[in-house]
């Protein structure tokens, strides 16, 4: 190169650069009197029998040396009891289409076995089931929201799990309730009507399945006492538009609490890639998967204005996270894999999209709690530890039940190999102390950013904050190491008379919190 061609490069190189330095995103809150409330069980969890999460993982019964309470580790109840989990989703998946809820009940040593045919054909012996869960979902003070089985159950056997489960009076089956130790019902809301209806839940058509739908919703009666059965249609594969459209035409709203959404951030279905053992090419490819949710969401919520302008039924998105291939030298069938600050960002990500859509997105069950795929705990025999995904579902647990507060911002763009995704994510609220909470997290790998807040009309003085980040994408916390990676103070703002001046390292999760 030309000493005059060299000189204009580093010339416009440096002032990119120091531009680049300078660069602020101004973001604005707004103060909405009529923004929606964020439904505390946007931050919902799932648990089915797979792998590690209920044998080995919830439940090592009660004869187990693992301090536990009727079979249930303790040191999990204490932490998903910290998380304010809110609701736990259960049997399944795809193993609930394949559970026969009355296998589950009386005496453990009568109850018979069940092969589990989806996840590493190992068989069960059904001591976890429906007395187990309830009771669990009660220690935990989480809403417990059971899939029912339509790909090879009856509706017989539906009807019979709801009146099992919340009749108060006489019958067939709160008798047998009350035979098998349990004298008042449980009063269990929401209800799946199946899972996948469209693969391991019947392989339907979207048609074939509203008929099923109408006809299990029709015999599941709320037996007057739990203010109405939330009943939830079993949702799309991620950006299966036809299938909600055809939900939403053919099922009349009455008989439609919810509908499901699936979508799992996966780089390739055909080659996912590790969970720790990653460059930035599979992280950014894992974020645009993930980022995604938030064309599904307002895809599928204009579909469902069109049928519903109130807004009655929910969207639930049933199943969301991250899948990786399996931790190598552990059961494929298990879908057991690690979690690092990539899952973070993913989780912040995601939840300030739900946060954000919260006058649709009315419930969400990260996939799984325990053990499986993008796991807030991990356990090995009698240890356990929690993950970046639970620090941060804890970190935004302030936003369950808040007020909306509307943001808005133009985006930095992260940029790789030529592709970009925004570089900054971020949801704010008010709760009912007046707290306000701006959740914000910087997706890109390399920059830091900054962001400017004009807080002066929020009604709060003082701000304090909390930062989710570690010094690689790769970290983690192992049973050697637990808490490599957990939230502490931060300190990377200035309140300049009711501006906030942020600086966000990259990735990683920030919270704010204005009294
Ligand atoms: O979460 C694992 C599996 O993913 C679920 O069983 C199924 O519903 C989905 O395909």
């Amino acid at each position: 190169m030309k000493k005059v061609q060299l000189l204009l490069f580093i010339i416009a190189f440096c002032s990119q650069a120091s531009f680049a330095q300078k660069e602020t995103t101004v973001l604005t809150i707004k103060n909405a009197a009529d923004a929606p409330t964020i439904n505390k069980n946007i931050y919902g969890h799932f648990a089915e029998h797979l792998g590690r999460c209920i044998y080995g993982g919830f439940f090592v019964g009660d004869t187990s040396k693992i301090p536990n309470t009727a079979g249930v580790r303790n040191d999990i109840i204490k932490a998903l009891k910290e998380l304010k989990i809110p609701n736990l989703r259960w049997p399944g998946g795809c193993f609930a289409d394949t559970y026969h809820w009355k296998d589950g009940i009386g005496p453990k040593e009568q109850r018979p076995t069940i092969v589990n045919q989806w996840w590493g054909g190992v068989t069960e012996d059904n001591s976890f089931g429906t007395h187990d869960f309830l009771n669990m979902c009660e220690l935990l003070g989480a809403e417990p929201y059971l899939s029912g089985n339509v790909g090879s159950g009856t509706v017989q056997e539906l009807a019979d799990w709801v009146q099992y489960t919340n009749f108060g009076g006489k019958s067939p089956m709160s008798d047998l309730r009350k035979k098998n130790g349990r004298t008042e019902p449980w009063k269990v809301k929401f209800w799946g009507i199946g899972n996948e209806a469209w693969g391991c839940g019947g392989n339907m058509t979207a048609d074939y399945y509203v008929g099923e739908y109408r006809k299990y919703a029709t015999f599941m009666s709320d037996w007057q006492n739990t203010g109405g059965l939330t009943r939830i249609a079993s949702g799309s594969n991620s950006a299966d538009y036809n299938w909600t459209e055809t939900l939403m035409k053919d099922i009349p709203l009455n008989m439609l609490g919810g509908v499901g959404v699936h979508h799992y951030a996966v780089i390739d279905w055909n080659k996912k890639g590790d969970g720790t053992d990653f460059s930035e090419d599979g992280y950014f490819n894992t974020m645009k998967s993930a980022l995604k949710m938030e064309e599904l969401v307002t895809k599928h919520s204009a579909i469902m204005d069109k049928y519903d302008p109130e807004k009655k039924v929910a969207m639930i998105v049933d199943e969301w996270g991250a899948w990786y291939e399996v931790e190598k030298g552990t059961n494929p069938g298990f879908l057991y894999q690690q979690n690092t600050m990539r899952d973070a960002v993913l989780a912040g990500a995601t939840l300030n999209i739900f946060n954000n859509h919260a006058e649709r997105v009315r419930m969400a069950n990260l996939a799984q709690c325990v053990n499986v795929l993008q796991a807030v705990i991990l356990t090995d025999k009698a240890k356990m530890i929690t993950t970046p995904t639970y620090s941060v579902m804890k970190m935004y647990s302030v936003h369950q039940d808040a007020k909306l507060l509307p943001v808005s911002f133009q985006t930095p763009l992260y940029t790789f190999n030529g592709e970009t995704l925004p570089a900054i994510s971020a949801s704010a609220s008010k709760d009912k102390s007046g707290a306000v909470h701006i959740s914000m997290v910087n997706v890109d790998a390399k920059k830091t950013n900054k962001i400017e807040i004009d807080v002066k009309d929020l009604g709060v003085k003082n701000f304090t904050g909390t930062i989710l980040t570690s010094p690689k994408l790769q970290d983690y916390n192992s049973f050697e190491n637990p808490n490599k990676i957990i939230p502490t103070v931060f300190k990377g703002f200035e309140n300049k008379k009711g501006k906030l001046e942020i600086t966000i390292p990259p990735f990683s999760v920030v919270v704010l919190e204005g009294i």
